[in-house]
């Protein structure tokens, strides 16, 4: 049978170099043998603090720019869109203890750093295996941080198969050949991430090339002068080693280098080239926005209409009337 994938991208900022290396180019690899569908989690940007215009418009970025990226050939769909994923979601926070949640890595990084927590951000993880169980999907790229939300999905659906009878498809995560974790260029021990601030170690999919250029060669590099793949070591080096080898299709091991300079120019270099067809495409996409809002609608409805026997399957087998 047809493998099927699923996954989803969360509008609380613009999309970065992480989300490609990290989760949409291994899912733009996978479209050749499988059936693949793909959101933009806009309900999952309301676990913290949000501002409404802003998210109707980094959604639709996102979604342009993951279509962009060359998931064209996937059905491409902004969650919320679908209530399907709300109702499920509910019937697995039904099926999920809270000390396994409580438990998540990133509810407690997260929750540690804000003083007011919304109860989404402890559920989220229920609605995100909503998300993959809905489509039945096997497989699920992510980057590394979202391994354990994937693990959780896993134990819901054994969970709710073994209490209420067969109904979801365990599904595994699916991690890239490099670039599981794709690090901040100038704190090379954080992960690069998407907060709307305008970050010097984060590159965004968008990001002008000059600005692209000047980000990877004002990286933070380590002491010393030699060019070695050691994550603990020399973070700086291996985060660039890794984001050349991602962005020009090469193994790590392949690499080699003399100085920290001719890393970077190479590095700057691979990043442009990978991105450059991304932002025209994204610019001709954009010029259509009558286009894109028939693709996103009809993506929408035609995943309501694939969830939904999913759904009433859930609903019946649960004891809902
Ligand atoms: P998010 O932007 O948090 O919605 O993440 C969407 C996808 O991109 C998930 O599969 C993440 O694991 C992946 N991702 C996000 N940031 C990175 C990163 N710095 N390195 C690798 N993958 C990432
Ligand atoms: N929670 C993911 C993140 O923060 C985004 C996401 C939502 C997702 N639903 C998903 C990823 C389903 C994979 C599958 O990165």
């Amino acid at each position: 049978m047809t493998k099927r994938v699923f996954s989803a991208f969360k509008p609380t900022g613009r999309l970065t170099l992480g989300n490609l290396l990290g989760a949409i180019m291994p899912a733009v690899r996978l479209q050749d043998e499988a059936d693949c569908v793909h959101a933009v989690a806009d309900l999952h940007a309301l676990t913290i603090r949000h501002d409404p215009e802003r998210l109707r418009a980094r959604t639709r970025e996102a979604a342009t720019l993951l279509l962009a990226c060359g998931l064209d050939r996937s059905l491409v769909y902004v969650q919320s869109r679908v209530p399907a994923h709300t109702e499920l979601a509910y019937l697995l926070e039904s099926t999920a203890h809270f000390g396994e949640m409580r438990r998540m890595i990133q509810f407690r990084e997260k929750s540690a750093r804000q003083e007011e927590v919304r109860l989404s951000l402890l559920t989220y993880p229920a609605l995100m295996a909503a998300d993959i169980l809905l489509h039945r999907a096997d497989a699920v790229p992510v980057g590394e941080d979202q391994r354990q939300h994937v693990e959780l999905t896993r134990d819901l659906a054994l969970r709710f198969n073994r209490l209420y009878g067969e109904v979801f498809t365990v599904p595994e995560a699916v991690r890239p050949r490099v670039a599981a974790r794709v690090m901040d260029l100038s704190a090379p021990t954080s992960k690069m991430g998407k907060s709307d601030g305008s970050s010097a170690g984060t590159i965004y999919l968008l990001d002008p090339p000059a600005d692209l250029g000047r980000k990877v060669m004002r990286a933070v590099t380590d002491s010393g002068t030699e060019v070695a793949y050691d994550p603990e070591g020399k973070p700086g080096v291996s985060n660039l080693l890794t984001v050349l080898a991602a962005c020009s299709d090469r193994p790590v091991e392949s690499l080699s280098y003399g100085s920290y300079g001719a890393l970077k120019r190479d590095t700057a270099e691979a990043v442009a080239e990978t991105l450059r067809p991304v932002q025209e495409r994204y610019a001709e996409l954009s010029a259509d926005q009558a286009e894109l809002s028939r693709v996103l609608e009809g993506g929408a409805a035609l995943a309501a209409e694939r969830v939904g026997g999913l759904l009433a399957e859930a609903r019946e087998a649960i004891g809902l009337a």
